[in-house]
């Protein structure tokens, strides 16, 4: 067994290998002269849109602008509500509330952690204008039943897919599920860059051509301002780094599945499955697993975190605080046991280390720490 620290994630390890490429792209870029917006943004945002399978994409500065994006293009504002899971970043709830909207919140299906369709409806009010499902951790929300009560009541589903680049849902990607759907190339994503950047994607001319407009603060012609936007361009360095990358994301998301599998078996093996809930995979998509969490028993998640970190093993909480009980979001009027299954989510949840290129032997490393705190935390209760 090699105690060799193990990282949460490795962007590092992955801009080596494809530095060469990287580097050229970015030179490349740099020699042009043209460094925000320009034909490096078109090309990727035509390869991007061709792999989702959606008729426009649009770059832009990061996942939270996709999503003021999205909102800003639906005219969503002051006394509109949206409808959002409590449990997930907190980027899903601040577009809302920074557009001037009241968030909405419906909890989790316990399983997947993504919201929970049977429960959107009572939530409906006649000011509801949006439902913002979010695919956490790689995995979709359930899309048709969603899909059937914004239809049925006349809403718009805004697909908050930062987390699922890839992921499918009975056979279409992420990108084609709502009429707006938000990504982020945050570093540590399925695709991600050296830096902040985010893409919208629809199948609306419209809507695409309204969001060109806000991303260069609201112009459809220079210096002409048809909408109040903002500045939320990507730079052309960005775009340049994710067109080498776009071509590796099939691999990538191979090698992150293989990775869960394995440590599913691992879990089995190490006999950690009475400790350890594995995640659950829906049988109605593709799971790309942005991160494999793992749910820990009660009580033990921070002394199991603390002990990981002790020995050079990555890991995270995402998220120890739902929604709901942000400092920020209090106004709402909400408190401890509104959405319980969000709330003993964020107590039990434990987000393993997870890269492409992760190996077995450092899954081993990993599990052989968990199931080193196991043995002493059972001695200290003996
Ligand atoms: C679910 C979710 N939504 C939105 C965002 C915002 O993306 P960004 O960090 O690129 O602004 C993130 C990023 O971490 C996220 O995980």
């Amino acid at each position: 067994m090699t105690n060799a620290p193990v990282p949460l994630c490795d962007i590092l390890g992955q801009y080596q290998a494809l530095q060469t490429d990287i580097d050229a792209a970015v030179l490349k870029v740099l020699a042009s002269g043209q460094v925000i917006l320009g034909p490096e943004v078109l090309t990727f945002e035509k390869e991007y849109a061709d792999y989702c399978g959606a008729k426009h994409a649009l770059g832009c500065g990061s996942g939270t602008d996709a999503l003021l994006l999205a909102l800003a293009a639906l005219d969503i504002g002051p006394g509109d509500e949206v409808i959002l899971p409590p449990f997930t970043f907190f980027a899903t709830i601040g577009s809302v509330m920074r557009v001037g909207a009241k968030p909405v919140f419906v909890d989790i299906d316990p399983l997947s952690y993504n919201i929970d369709p049977k429960l959107i409806e009572a939530a409906i009010t006649p000011r509801t204008r949006a439902i913002m499902p979010v695919h956490l951790f790689g995995q979709c929300a359930d899309m048709s039943p969603i899909a059937e009560l914004a239809k049925e009541h006349n809403l718009h589903v805004i697909e908050d897919a930062a987390q699922s680049f890839g992921s499918c849902y009975e056979r279409r990607k992420c990108g084609t599920l709502g009429v707006i759907s938000c990504f982020s190339f945050y570093p540590s994503k399925n695709i991600g860059t050296l830096g902040d950047a985010g893409m919208v994607t629809t199948n609306d001319e419209a809507l695409h051509k309204k969001m060109t407009a806000l991303r260069n603060h609201g112009c459809d012609v220079k210096y002409f301002h048809k909408y109040l936007g903002w500045n939320a361009r990507i730079d052309a360095i960005h775009a340049a780094i994710l067109r080498v990358k776009l071509p590796y994301a099939e691999t990538w998301i191979a090698g992150r599945r293989a990775a869960a599998k394995r440590y599913d078996a691992l879990i089995e093996q190490y006999s950690l499955n009475g400790f350890f809930q594995r995640p659950v995979v829906e049988p109605y998509g593709r799971h790309t697993f942005n991160q494999y969490v793992v749910r820990v028993p009660a009580g033990h998640r921070d002394a199991v975190v603390k002990y990981l970190k002790s020995e050079n093993v990555g890991c995270e909480v995402y998220y120890p605080l739902p929604l709901h009980l942000q400092e920020c979001a209090l106004h709402l009027g909400h408190g401890v046991g509104d959405f319980p299954i969000s709330e003993d989510a964020a107590k039990a949840v434990l987000a393993l280390p997870m890269f492409p290129e992760i190996t077995e032997a450092q899954q081993r490393r990993v599990l052989d720490v968990c199931a080193a705190y196991v043995r002493q935390s059972l001695r200290l209760v003996a």
